[in-house]
């Protein structure tokens, strides 16, 4: 296998991106088997989603519309404000539709309980969450994603999509980032 030097801003590696890649292949294929017959529109919740998004839809053997999704996220910090606030919206009319929204990582649960509620109020046939990552200890609401690659400890993970102050989103793998990143 090929030599890989760790970013020297992380402190471990969670997930390499072999790991990920056969997780998200994996994800692909139960979303297959269950929206059979569905009306699916999948939606991109930028920007963290965006590497997720490209390898889960391409791994997803059925007709489908795409969409993006802008929402407001943490700023340069690692903690949720608990505000959030649709930044841009979707092209297209969902109403009918069976939506699966994708997103980065599950923390808090405020992000997706509020995006949520925005499709169940367009009439949208069915509502669901596929999620990389799952935080759950910090769960602030009942919010469980119907789809998830992976559960993860309360530590705070950047790459493949993920950031911290929008650096790090380019990183092949998932690691946990050191915390003189952001206690300094
Ligand atoms: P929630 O609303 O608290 O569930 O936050 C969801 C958003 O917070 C995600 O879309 C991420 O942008 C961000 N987030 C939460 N945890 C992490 C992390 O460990 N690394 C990077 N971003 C995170
Ligand atoms: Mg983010």
């Amino acid at each position: 296998m090929e030599e890989r030097t760790i970013h020297p801003d992380l402190e471990s590696i969670l997930y390499t991106r072999e790991e990920l890649t056969v997780a998200v292949k994996a994800l692909g294929e139960k979303i297959t088997q269950d929206y059979q017959g569905k009306d699916l529109v999948m939606v991109c919740i930028l920007k963290g989603a965006a590497p997720f998004f490209t390898d889960l839809i391409r791994s997803i053997d059925l007709p489908m519309n795409i969409d993006f999704m802008v929402v407001s996220s943490y700023g340069a910090s690692t903690k949720s404000t608990g505000e959030v606030q649709l930044v841009k919206d979707m092209s297209y009319s969902v109403s009918g539709k069976d939506v699966i929204i994708v997103e980065d990582i599950v923390d808090t649960g405020m992000t997706l309980s509020y995006l949520k509620k925005v499709f169940q109020d367009r009439n949208t046939n069915s509502v669901r969450i596929a999620t990389l990552l799952d935080k759950p200890e910090r769960r602030k609401v009942v919010l469980e994603p119907d789809y998830k690659c992976f559960t993860i400890p309360d530590a705070f993970v950047v790459g493949y999509g993920l950031d911290y102050a929008e650096q790090y989103r380019n990183l092949p793998d998932v690691g946990i980032l050191a915390p003189r990143v952001y206690e300094k």
